[in-house]
């Protein structure tokens, strides 16, 4: 991308998200998550077809045979330059039916093969902030030892360490690890992306995050962190040869390779994401009479700029989601 666009383009990009997040954010507490995910896919799909690119879907809703919009696979945008886009319209679908915390709709774009090929499948994830970049950890090592050697590095006290982790029966072993050295642990229902992010925000409260999520989150998260700073290890996880045949034909070569955050988005790359609900780096959505406001961030890689935009949307003015 050259530079000119790559800097328009980022802005541009705040739009598709603002759009999206107002979308799904209709829904909150509803107790629908699929509406709260259709709507945000509908509306992310119509603006990302409004920009001057030939995007391509790397990451994205699901294969193509599975998922009718944003699907791997999908090109986007009038024409342009070639971009690959990783998108999650909305990270946080149960999060947004139940009304709770860290809703985003998230979107990065990078020249051709800036993002990791993977098949939407489980992956282990190691993840810290800007201030520890320097930090080398075995990812394969016990998280005893990890969380010990960050807090020596970090020249912290173990007990105020806080690790988090997405609340399920499969992290029970790991909770109990870090629980047994006195680091503390909180616990999330949903939404890594923003627990990753999380890691980089000072004031966030989380030092580590740890655990198994999904690979294109993982992925999205890696994207933030370029821009932000910030480490994240991870593991994909194969339940079968099937799914690694799978990942084979997408370029995965083995199964026990560790990715680095610049094996998982490298190059120049840019990440916007608006949030939905409100969260440790953004407020979510407000709507007041016929107005909603909107919170979002742009980031660039190679700049390390971000960008807070506040948005003003008169919701009386049709079609606001769907073609402004
Ligand atoms: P969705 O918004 O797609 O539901 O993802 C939410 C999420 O919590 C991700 O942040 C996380 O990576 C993944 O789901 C974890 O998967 P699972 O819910 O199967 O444990």
């Amino acid at each position: 991308m050259k530079d000119y666009l790559d800097r328009n383009l980022a802005l541009e990009t705040v739009r598709v998200t603002e759009m999206a997040a107002l979308a799904s954010s209709l829904h909150m507490g509803r107790g629908d998550e699929k509406a709260a995910d259709q709507s945000a896919v509908n509306s992310m799909r119509n603006f990302l077809n409004e920009l001057m690119i030939s995007g391509k879907v790397v990451i994205g809703e699901g294969e193509r045979d599975k998922a009718p919009m944003l699907y791997i696979g999908e090109e986007v945008g009038k024409g342009g330059p070639k971009v690959d886009i990783a998108l999650d319209p909305l990270e946080g679908t149960t999060i947004t039916a139940h009304g709770g915390e860290n809703a985003l709709s998230v979107l990065a774009m990078g020249e051709e093969g800036s993002f990791l090929h993977s098949p939407d499948i489980y992956m282990h994830k190691i993840a810290f902030g800007k201030k520890f970049q320097n930090l080398d950890i075995n990812p394969e090592d016990s998280p005893e030892n990890i969380v010990t050697n960050f807090a020596k590095f970090a020249d912290m006290k173990i007990e105020s360490v806080v690790v988090c982790i997405l609340d399920r029966p499969r992290h029970h072993k790991l909770i109990n690890s870090i629980r047994s050295i006195g680091a503390r642990i909180k616990l999330i229902p949903d939404g890594d992306v923003s627990a990753v992010i999380a890691t980089s925000v000072d004031d966030s409260g989380i030092d580590i995050y740890m655990g198994i999520g999904g690979s294109p989150e993982g992925v999205l998260g890696a994207a933030a962190l370029r821009c932000l700073g910030g480490k994240i290890y991870t593991k994909l996880i194969f339940d079968n040869d099937k799914i690694f045949e799978r990942a084979q034909s997408m370029g995965i070569k083995d199964k026990n390779t560790i990715y680095q955050t610049n094996d998982l988005a490298k190059g120049n790359v840019m990440f916007t994401a608006t949030g939905v609900t409100d969260g440790t780096m953004l407020k979510g959505v407000r709507i007041k009479d016929e107005i909603a406001t909107t919170h979002s961030v742009v980031m660039r890689s190679k700049t390390k700029t971000l960008r807070y935009i506040h948005a003003y949307h008169d919701l009386s003015i049709k079609n606001v989601f769907i073609n402004n």
